[in-house]
């Protein structure tokens, strides 16, 4: 997927105000919200995700990052075998350094974008390690347990955002130190958004499935 930087850092990614939940973000804070009928519908959820790139402060309380951590952990496994690590990132120390290490990558004008994108109290490294008999399958087991982790957030009323390439994999492998037998499938923040962006077009079933034939 090709992921134009530019528009990121000039519209923050940030693209409008489209509610899918009350503005407190938290499910249990949340009185009107589309997802009222079934606060755990997993359509719902699954329709009402969104990739967030600017989040409030908001502390996430230990419970629901270990609920999210649980989700990702119980992702399909290939042979059941987890190769998989999730890094979590909560000192806003660490946090600045990667902030910084990007802008110094992308310069001065980068700032404001990775200022917000590194916003969240909470940042989810997902690794999956390659040294293993099939790291291709390990790899797409790791990409499963970011969706599990980014849903469950996003049934607990938080943003996340799968990043594969705006905080660029060395930077993170460099400042936290992460060993060469694991890869990097993303790094993800969880946090309550400033906004929840609007759903960006999708293309229609009619496009993307096929019945029977090619
Ligand atoms: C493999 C993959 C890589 C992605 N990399 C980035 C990224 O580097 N930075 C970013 O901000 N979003 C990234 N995204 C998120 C997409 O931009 C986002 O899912 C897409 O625009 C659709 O928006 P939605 O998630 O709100 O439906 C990535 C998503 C995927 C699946």
């Amino acid at each position: 997927m090709k992921i134009n930087r530019r528009a990121f850092f000039q519209k923050g990614a940030v693209l409008g105000a489209g509610l899918a939940l009350g503005s407190s973000g938290l499910l249990a804070e949340r009185k009107d919200s589309s997802l009222q009928s079934d606060e755990h519908d997993i359509f719902e959820v699954i329709k009402n995700r969104r990739s967030v790139r600017k989040f409030k402060s908001t502390p996430i309380p230990k419970e629901h990052l270990t609920k999210i951590l649980e989700a990702a952990n119980s992702a399909p496994t290939p042979s059941n075998r987890q190769a998989w690590k999730f890094f979590v990132i909560q000192e806003r120390k660490t946090l600045d350094q990667i902030k910084e290490a990007c802008i110094k990558r992308s310069g001065e004008r980068s700032r404001q974008y990775f200022t917000d994108y590194l916003s969240a109290p909470v940042y989810v490294v997902v690794l999956a390690n390659t040294k293993t008999r099939n790291p291709v399958n390990d790899i797409t087991a790791g990409a499963l347990a970011a969706e599990n982790l980014m849903l469950a957030a996003r049934a607990l009323g938080y943003g996340t955002v799968f990043c594969a390439n705006s905080i660029r994999e060395e930077v993170t492998k460099e400042v936290l130190n992460i060993p060469d037998d694991y890869k990097r499938i993303c790094i993800t923040p969880i946090g309550v958004p400033v906004e929840w962006p609007k759903t960006p077009e999708k293309k229609s079933l009619e496009d993307v499935v096929l019945y029977e034939r090619f």
